[in-house]
C-alpha cells in the first residue's frame, strides 16, 4: 500500500463543494486501489483572508511544499474586492505557483463527444478535438519587475509591468510541452509575439535551439499568438501541444476552454521540476474555472472539473495512469447517460446536482470494476 500526502485547498465559492465531490473520488480510491493518502485541508485566498488576514498563511505555504500533491478548488469573489491588492484572493494562488515553482501548467481541452453540441463552434470543427496547452506559469509578466503604479506628478499616473524572460526559463517549461508531444502525436506549435516583443523573439530562438539539439523527432512549428488566438477558432485540430507564455497562456487556455462547451468540465495540472534524485516533482491541481460566486452554495456547480484534475494528480503525481484512465472513462459515460449539472444541461437530458454527479460518478466507476472483475 503505498502513502502519498497531498494537501486540500478548497478555497472559495463553489471551491468547497467541487472538493467534497472529489473527496468521494479519493475515498474510493482509498478503498479500492491500493492507495493511501495523508490528506491535510487548508485555506486559501478569500477564505484565508477572512481567517488570517492574508490569501495564503506561511503554515499553509509550508504545508504545500512537504506535499506529494495540492488540490485547490477556486480562490476569490466580491466580499474580497475591496482587499488591498497585495492580498487580493487571487495573489494566494499566484503566491503558490511562484513559490513552489509550479513553472509547467498544463491545460488539455477536449471535447467529449456528449457535449458536443455544448460548443458555440459547429460540431465538423471541433468533433475529436485533444489538444494540450502547456502554459509557463511563474514568470513573463505575472511577475516580472519593475511593476507599480507611480504618481508622475503632473496629475497623470503610470502603470507599468514587465514582460521577462531567461533562457532557462523557456528551455525548462519547452522540454516538459516536447516530452508531453512525444508521449501523444509529436506535434508541438510554440506561440509568441516574435514580431513585436524581445521577449517573443528570445522565445522562438532557444524553442528552435531546444528542437535542433534534443527533440527534433517532434514537429515544431511557431505562430504569433495573435494568430494562434484565430487559428484555435478557425481549426482547432490542427494542434496537438501548445506551449505559450504565462499571459497568453492564460488567455488562450480561456479561448481553447470554451471550444469544449464548458469550463466546467476542465482540469489542469501546475509542475515543478523532477527532482533529480528521486524525479518527483512539486504539483499543483485545480480546475481551469473559477470561484463562481453567483452559484455558490446552491449544489449548482459541476464538480467534473475538479474530478478531472485528481484524476490528473494520479497520472502525473502517483505515477497511477491506470486509476486516472479509469475516471476518465467513468466521466464519459456519465455524461453520455445524459447525467448533467446546469452548465452542461440539453435537452431530455437528466439534471442534477453537484453532489448527485458525484454520486453517479462512483456508481459508475464501481460499475467498471465489476465489469472489469
Ligand atoms: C487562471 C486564472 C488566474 C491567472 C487568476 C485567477 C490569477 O485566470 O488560472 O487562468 O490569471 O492565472
Ligand atoms: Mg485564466
Amino acid at each position: 500500500m503505498s502513502r502519498h500526502s497531498l494537501v486540500i485547498l478548497p478555497g472559495d465559492g463553489i471551491g468547497p463543494e467541487v472538493m467534497a465531490e472529489v473527496r468521494k473520488v479519493i475515498g474510493w480510491v482509498e478503498k479500492n486501489a491500493g492507495l493511501s493518502f495523508q490528506i491535510e485541508e487548508d485555506l486559501v485566498g478569500g477564505a484565508a483572508i477572512d481567517k488570517h488576514g492574508v490569501p495564503l498563511a506561511p503554515e499553509t505555504l509550508a504545508k504545500c511544499k512537504k506535499s506529494d500533491a495540492v488540490l485547490l478548488g477556486a480562490v476569490g469573489g466580491p466580499k474580497w474586492d475591496n482587499v488591498a491588492y497585495n492580498i487580493r484572493p487571487e495573489s494566494g494562488l499566484l503566491a503558490l505557483r511562484k513559490e513552489l515553482d509550479l513553472f509547467a501548467n498544463l491545460r488539455p481541452a477536449i471535447v467529449f463527444d456528449a457535449l458536443i453540441d455544448a460548443s458555440t463552434l459547429k460540431a465538423d470543427v471541433i468533433r475529436g478535438l485533444d489538444i494540450l496547452i502547456v502554459r509557463e506559469l511563474t514568470g513573463g509578466v505575472y511577475f516580472g519587475t519593475p511593476r507599480g503604479i507611480e504618481d508622475l506628478g503632473n496629475g497623470e499616473r503610470r502603470g507599468v509591468n514587465t514582460q521577462v524572460y531567461t533562457s532557462s526559463e523557456i528551455r525548462r517549461v519547452g522540454r516538459v510541452a516536447f516530452d508531453l508531444a512525444r508521449q501523444r502525436q509529436a506535434r508541438l506549435c510554440s506561440m509568441e509575439k516574435a514580431n513585436v516583443m524581445e521577449s517573443g523573439k528570445l522565445w522562438r530562438e532557444e524553442i528552435t535551439a531546444l528542437h535542433k539539439t534534443d527533440y527534433s523527432d517532434v514537429a515544431l512549428t511557431h505562430m504569433y499568438a495573435d494568430n494562434g488566438a484565430m487559428q484555435l477558432l478557425r481549426n482547432p485540430r490542427q494542434f496537438d501541444v501548445i506551449v505559450t507564455d504565462n499571459l497568453f497562456g492564460d488567455i488562450l487556455s480561456d479561448e481553447a476552454a470554451m471550444l469544449t462547451g464548458s469550463l466546467g468540465m476542465l482540469p489542469s495540472a501546475s509542475l515543478g521540476a523532477a527532482d533529480p534524485k528521486t524525479g518527483k516533482r512539486l504539483a499543483l491541481y485545480e480546475p481551469v474555472h473559477g470561484s463562481a460566486p453567483d452559484i455558490a452554495g446552491q449544489g449548482k456547480a459541476n464538480p467534473l472539473a475538479a474530478i478531472l484534475s485528481f484524476s490528473m494528480a494520479l497520472r502525473y503525481s502517483f505515477s497511477r495512469s491506470d486509476l486516472a484512465d479509469k475516471i476518465d472513462k467513468a466521466v464519459q459515460t456519465v455524461l453520455k447517460e445524459g447525467i448533467r449539472t446546469g452548465d452542461i444541461m440539453a435537452p431530455g437530458a437528466t439534471p442534477v446536482s453537484t453532489s448527485q454527479m458525484g454520486d453517479h460518478l462512483i456508481r459508475q466507476i464501481e460499475k467498471t470494476r465489476a465489469e472489469a472483475a
